[in-house]
């Protein structure tokens, strides 16, 4: 059963209700902690974090594909094969809904599952790129379908060993990505920047930039994180729990 909300928190979703009601364009910013509730790790939680367990110099970076492409392999496409058996949660579900309720809602996300889309949201921006496609190498020239459980990575028509899609440390992000964000980011009418530490750029820029352009924030993690202080709100807890919370406040809303 759902714990109690305390009465700030219920003020502070009415409050939020509001703004959605009134809302043209809400943006959802999320990270790791939004899958958690599927049963994906985090990457930075102390313990249960996949950095906690693995070292990202060794499995994400392109240092580390070059020096043992095999291994770098091998470890996505395990996390790939992870995702057959895991699903949306409410968090990814109440995203989805609100478009119905909502004039637009844009989801950026750092996360590679695709669990936003199989909930439904239409439309997606990957920061981080995805475990499910892939491409070369050298030429970047995009793969067809691969089939997971392969112990070497493939190769290209041009030679070069095929990677997954996902960006690795010290690498760019899809420019063309990052500032469809950034515009999505300074339209917005509310900005929800939920289970993410906040702490990765040049992604954790853009809840400032929403801030420097005046959007709401809220802030939706069961912890504090280096946002929080800058978010106008911060409703602590799992946001498989806090989601449906605010979507019920809007629905009711709409009600009366
Ligand atoms: P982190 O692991 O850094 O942070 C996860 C956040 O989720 C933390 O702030 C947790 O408090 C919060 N959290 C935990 N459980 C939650 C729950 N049930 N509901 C909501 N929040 C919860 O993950 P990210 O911020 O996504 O990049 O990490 C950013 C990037 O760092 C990732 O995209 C990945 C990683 O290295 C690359 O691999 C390039």
């Amino acid at each position: 059963m759902a714990k109690e909300m305390g009465a700030a928190v219920k003020r502070d979703i009415k409050d939020i209700a509001r703004l959605l009601l009134n809302a043209e364009s809400v943006v959802f910013f999320t990270g790791a902690g939004v899958s958690k509730e599927s049963g994906i790790p985090t990457f930075r939680e102390a313990q249960t974090g996949l950095w906690a367990k693995y070292d990202p110099e060794q499995l994400a970076t392109p240092d580390a594909f070059e020096e043992n492409p095999q291994l770098v392999w091998q470890w996505y496409d395990h996390r790939r094969q992870q995702l057959a058996n895991i699903k949306p949660n409410l968090g990814h579900q109440v995203i989805a809904e609100l478009e119905k309720l909502v004039p637009k809602v844009v989801v950026i996300t750092q996360n590679v599952d695709g669990l936003h889309q199989q909930a439904g949201s239409k439309e997606v921006l990957e920061l981080h790129g995805s475990l499910i496609s892939h491409h070369c190498y050298e030429n970047q020239h995009p793969a067809g379908e691969i089939k997971p459980g392969l112990a070497d990575p493939p190769k290209c028509h041009c030679g070069s060993y095929i990677r997954p899609s996902v960006v690795w440390f010290d690498e760019e992000l899809p420019p063309a990505v990052f500032d469809l964000a950034e515009k999505e980011i300074k339209k917005a009418s509310v900005l929800f920047v939920v289970g993410t530490s906040s702490l990765v750029q040049p992604a954790a820029s853009l809840p400032l930039l929403a801030k420097h352009m005046g959007v709401t924030i809220v802030e939706v993690n069961p912890d504090e994180t280096p946002l929080s202080g800058v978010a106008d709100f911060a409703l602590r807890g799992p946001s498989a729990e806090i989601l449906p919370r605010v979507l019920d406040g809007l629905k009711d809303l709409r009600r009366n």
